[in-house]
């Protein structure tokens, strides 16, 4: 009797080992932008505006630079979301808050739209 419920426990335990897995397998990280409307001036502008500008404002020389305007975060983009995916940006505060990732991530596989 002990052994089938030590079994019984460890398949329990198991099981709902895997459905976390699968849970965050499913949230953020899967790529997966059905249902993510990511707009450049509403999402991704203030995430950097927040998180971003007081090391890569006006005249910065970090990595891309300055990242203030479309026209600057649009020709960093691929390297933007490597840096954010990856959490290494923002430097020593990294990764963002997996929402905010998620953002950034769509917004540059949708083609850097200027919405
Ligand atoms: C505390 C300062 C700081 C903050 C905050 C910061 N960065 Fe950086 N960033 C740097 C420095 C310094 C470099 C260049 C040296 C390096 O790569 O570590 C850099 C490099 C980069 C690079 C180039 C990485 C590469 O090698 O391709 C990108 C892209 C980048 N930052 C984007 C961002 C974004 C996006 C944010 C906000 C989410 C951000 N950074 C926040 C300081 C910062």
């Amino acid at each position: 009797m002990k052994k089938v419920l030590i079994t019984l426990f460890v398949c329990l335990a198991v099981f709902i080992g895997c459905t976390n897995d699968k849970d965050e397998l499913l949230n953020p990280f899967n790529g997966d932008c059905t249902g993510v409307n990511a707009s450049f001036a509403n999402d991704v502008l203030p995430i950097i505006q927040a998180n971003c500008q007081g090391c890569h404002g006006a005249g910065s020389t970090n990595g891309p630079g300055a990242l203030t305007n479309y026209d600057q975060i649009k020709n960093a983009a691929a390297r933007i979301k490597n840096a954010v995916v990856s959490g290494y940006m923002p430097k020593d505060a990294g990764p963002l808050p997996a929402a905010e990732i998620r953002k950034i991530r769509c917004w540059v596989d949708s083609g850097t739209p200027n919405n």
